[in-house]
């Protein structure tokens, strides 16, 4: 099959450097630039084409009601907490929320992690100006660095190689853990919840755990042998594809396969603020072969959404496009249903995922940008109803959360208020749910979705 089966006449990896471009940086030094790059394109990728070929067969199922997808992370990375027990964490509490949705939906789920990549924010302005000094806005670890100096605040290609490092380190200990049985069933010790023994949540998380290994077992019984693939667990990585001359880089060919694969991850996603029909963004994620996702704000209208989805995925691909709409619990009911029904009335085939963080974000008095655990169930149940209304589906969720002990979010089981933000805010962007309310939200999207 020609690449252009793909529907990607005219592109080639640089094609998006003909449109405008949001939200990139301007590199003082294009020498060092065009050096750093040269580089990137030479190393190893980070993922393999054919864990892209099987996540999109997954999603593919996901759009036809067979499975359901759990997509979350940080809302950024940054290269400090490449470590190996904020990893480790961030993988559990992905996996336990995994299992509490398999048991609750009694649905397979595609696990993806926002993660071994999420280096790149979109800001909204930027500069950012501080007692009078203006400097360029934080951009995210593969451009700059937070602190407010000119020396932190320049874009420095030499990140990107950093970037590029930090990911496969993060993807090297992901694989390892997964390889060594991080995710068996038969090992308790991975699946305990020393970290929450405290938690309202405990017994029940602890009772489904329970239920799941005497069916294991009872299966096992009936076998005679024990069940191999349910050690392991299939486990993807996502990030936003912002930063273009990154994903460029690390845009490849294969042996096997025609079309170019994104191999910095397997599912790139552009971000509500470079979604524009004529932009590079999606110039550029029109030409990959990946599964790939476009979040969707309460201001996109149907038709521009249908046009996205002429460009984005002009032969109705199965498991190609997923729109993961961010609309903020009090908007949704009236800015989704005119979008699900737009598609739904054409036939088009997308997957749809609910990003219940990015419309909740408000900020406290006291000066933190938190959201309420009550609004981002909320979207979540509005959610469902409505998909079930247009009888279209809600496939899956994505979701900003962290495996450490924070106090980024309020309420939840344990009723965190403005206060409490205080003791352990640590996020230089976005807000997230930490393990007890993620693991919270988890038995609510259950609850959710048997209700209807
Ligand atoms: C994000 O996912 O962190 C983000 C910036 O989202 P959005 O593009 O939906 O605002
Ligand atoms: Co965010």
């Amino acid at each position: 099959m020609s690449s252009d089966l793909y529907g990607a006449q005219g592109w080639a990896p640089d094609s998006w450097k003909q449109r405008p471009a949001l939200q990139m940086p301007q590199y003082p030094d294009p020498h060092a630039l065009e050096q750093a790059l040269a580089r990137l394109s030479q190393l190893p990728p980070l993922v393999t084409s054919w864990e892209v070929l099987s996540l999109k067969q997954q999603l593919a199922e996901a759009q036809e009601g067979k499975r359901f997808v759990l997509q979350g992370g940080d809302c950024a990375e940054n290269f400090a907490d490449c470590q190996s027990q904020v990893i480790s964490n961030r993988l559990k509490i992905l996996l336990q929320m995994s299992l509490v949705l398999v048991h609750g939906l009694r649905t397979p789920v595609v696990r993806i992690g926002r993660m071994a990549g999420q280096y790149a924010k979109p800001r909204s302005a930027d500069s950012e100006t501080r007692d009078g000094v203006s400097l360029p806005s934080y951009r995210g670890d593969v451009i700059n660095a937070p602190e407010f100096t000119l020396a932190a605040r320049q874009p420095d290609p030499q990140r990107m190689l950093d970037a590029h490092a930090h990911s496969a380190m993060t993807m090297n200990f992901v694989r390892a853990l997964i390889d060594g049985g991080f995710a068996d069933l038969n090992h308790p010790e991975y699946w305990d919840l020393a970290w929450a023994k405290k938690s309202p949540m405990a017994a029940r998380y602890q009772q489904q755990v329970d239920a799941i290994r005497e069916s294991i077992r009872f299966m096992q019984t009936l076998s005679g042998a024990p069940i191999h693939n349910l050690n392991r667990a299939d486990f993807f990585t996502s990030h936003e594809a912002l930063l273009l001359p990154y994903e460029q880089a690390l845009t490849r060919r294969v042996p096997r396969h025609d079309g170019w694969f994104n191999l910095s991850t397997h599912f790139p996603w552009i971000g509500m603020r470079t979604a524009a029909l004529d932009g590079a963004h999606v110039e550029y994620l029109r030409g990959v072969v990946n599964p790939i996702a476009v979040k969707v704000g309460p201001s996109v209208q149907p038709d521009q959404l249908l046009r996205l989805i002429d460009v984005l995925n002009p032969n109705d691909e199965p498991g190609r496009l997923t729109f993961i709409h961010r609309m903020g619990a009090d908007v949704i009911a009236d800015r989704l249903p005119p979008l699900l029904r737009a598609v739904q009335a054409d036939g088009r085939r997308v997957l749809w995922l609910c990003d219940a963080m990015h419309g909740n974000t408000e900020s406290t008095g006291n000066g933190y940008k938190t959201r309420r655990f009550d609004n981002i169930r909320r979207e979540v149940e509005q959610a469902f109803a409505l998909h079930a209304a247009a009888g279209t589906r809600l496939g899956g969720v994505h979701l900003e959360l962290t495996g450490e002990d924070v106090t980024e979010c309020t309420g939840g089981a344990r009723e965190l208020t403005e206060r409490d933000l205080e003791r352990a805010y640590r996020s230089t962007v976005d807000p997230r749910l930490n393990y007890e309310q993620a693991l919270e939200l988890a038995m609510a999207i259950v609850e959710c979705r048997n209700g209807h």
